[in-house]
């Protein structure tokens, strides 16, 4: 067949077959299945009262499940720790996903102007339309579950901008807020003006995703595992219904920042170092693990101040003096909750590792794990001990 001579680049994207293929099924499965509508009619439909008295997650994806509180809480409040999981989890992952639509726009800008990229940037902007409406579901039920049970926000928040802190629970201050911002804005502007860092995003956004789907992929057992599916809490479905579309996004993310970027011409040296600036940064962000949240990677200590008003709350009736004392026995002594919470950091290592491994441009020590290689138990409890005095003497003072 005659070579259209207008297609002039060496490695168009046309000329890779199987990957074109793997992209165009991933689209295409993804669009059948899509749970958008099923989405709306469910965060639509949704109505505390209606299941308020059941679990909305597997036992273990409980707040603080495996701590002193989980042990001493009565069946009532066991119940409303793992709604409030729910609420907590997906919060954040309301947060990342502010971040994920914005980048698959500037990641799509970066790749348009090159040979055949139509594909890419359609499955980009298919998948952020999804985002939108998970955003949306989660933000409706968790504001009405806070609403109903605290009568304010404890996790949820408005809308943000996405150069915000994607943790919303980290060791930060000031400054380093605004140092992030700069880096986040520097990075938008730098993916949606050049093709690698477009792909490479992908990348990043596939080590972002993978440990959500291992999470993801426990959190909606609860629905699989119902035997009436049909009468399930609605945040169960929701948690399924999510799963379902990400599945295809890690799926697209893979893809692309592993297969579509080798059609690419090699990285500069300026392009691997923002690459790898991009992936130390995601490691050094998951180099925490926190027992609140088994799953996430939150900076423990930050959390400290909303758990203090959470169990002061109507919902759990503690006294001052109690909540602290609570809060010092689960974050200070080695309890299951920890050991729990470290072995998903672990296995999220893992994972990195092995999804790092066959990346050309990555660096060794990106390979090996970052920052993620220094956690651990032991530096975890002495970490919240330094901060957890602190906090305690500024409580009492006050
Ligand atoms: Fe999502
Ligand atoms: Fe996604």
């Amino acid at each position: 067949m005659r070579k259209n001579l207008y297609q002039r680049e060496s490695n168009t994207l046309a000329e890779d077959k199987l990957t074109v293929k793997k992209l165009e099924f991933n689209h295409r499965k993804n669009k059948e299945q899509d749970h958008t509508e099923l989405l709306d009619s469910s965060a639509k439909a949704f109505n505390y009262s209606d299941c308020k008295d059941e679990y909305w997650n597997p036992e273990k994806f409980s707040l603080l499940y495996g701590t002193p509180l989980w042990d001493e809480a009565s069946k009532t409040e066991r119940v409303l720790l793992n709604q409030i999981y729910w609420v907590a989890y997906y919060s954040q992952i309301i947060s990342a996903e502010i971040a994920t639509i914005f980048y698959n726009q500037t990641a799509s800008a970066g790749l348009y102007g090159l040979e055949d990229f139509r594909l890419v940037c359609e499955t980009l902007d298919f998948e952020s339309m999804q985002e939108r409406a998970h955003i949306d579901a989660f933000k409706n039920i968790s504001e009405q579950f806070e609403e109903e049970v605290f009568g304010e926000r404890i996790f949820t928040y408005p809308m943000r901008p996405y150069y915000w802190e994607t943790m919303i629970f980290q060791k930060t201050n000031m400054l380093k807020r605004f140092w992030k911002s700069i880096q986040l804005q520097s990075y938008a502007l730098l993916s949606s003006n050049n093709a690698f860092i477009g792909c490479q995003y992908l990348t990043v956004r596939g080590l972002r995703t993978l440990n959500g789907k291992i999470v993801q992929h426990q959190l909606s057992k609860y629905f699989t595992d119902h035997e009436d599916k049909e009468n399930a809490p609605i945040p169960s479905k929701v948690s399924y219904y999510h799963f379902m579309d990400e599945s295809y996004h890690f799926n697209s993310s893979n893809i692309i920042g592993s297969d579509i970027i080798k059609n690419l011409a090699p990285p500069t040296a300026f392009e691997s170092f923002i690459a790898n600036l991009g992936i130390r940064g995601t490691l050094k962000d998951h180099s925490n693990f926190n027992i609140s949240v088994n799953g996430i990677f939150w900076y423990e200590p930050a959390i400290y101040e909303t758990l203090f008003k959470l169990l002061q709350s109507s919902a759990f009736n503690f006294k001052q003096a109690d909540a602290l004392q609570m809060l010092k026995r689960c974050f200070t002594q080695e309890n299951q909750g920890i050991t729990e919470a470290f072995e998903t950091q672990q296995t999220a290592l893992e994972s990195y590792r092995n999804y790092l491994s066959n990346i050309e441009y990555v660096s060794k020590s990106n390979k090996l794990g970052g920052a993620m290689v220094n956690t651990s138990i032991e530096n975890y409890l002495a970490e919240n001990r330094r901060q957890f005095f602190e906090f305690e003497r500024k409580k009492n003072v006050a």
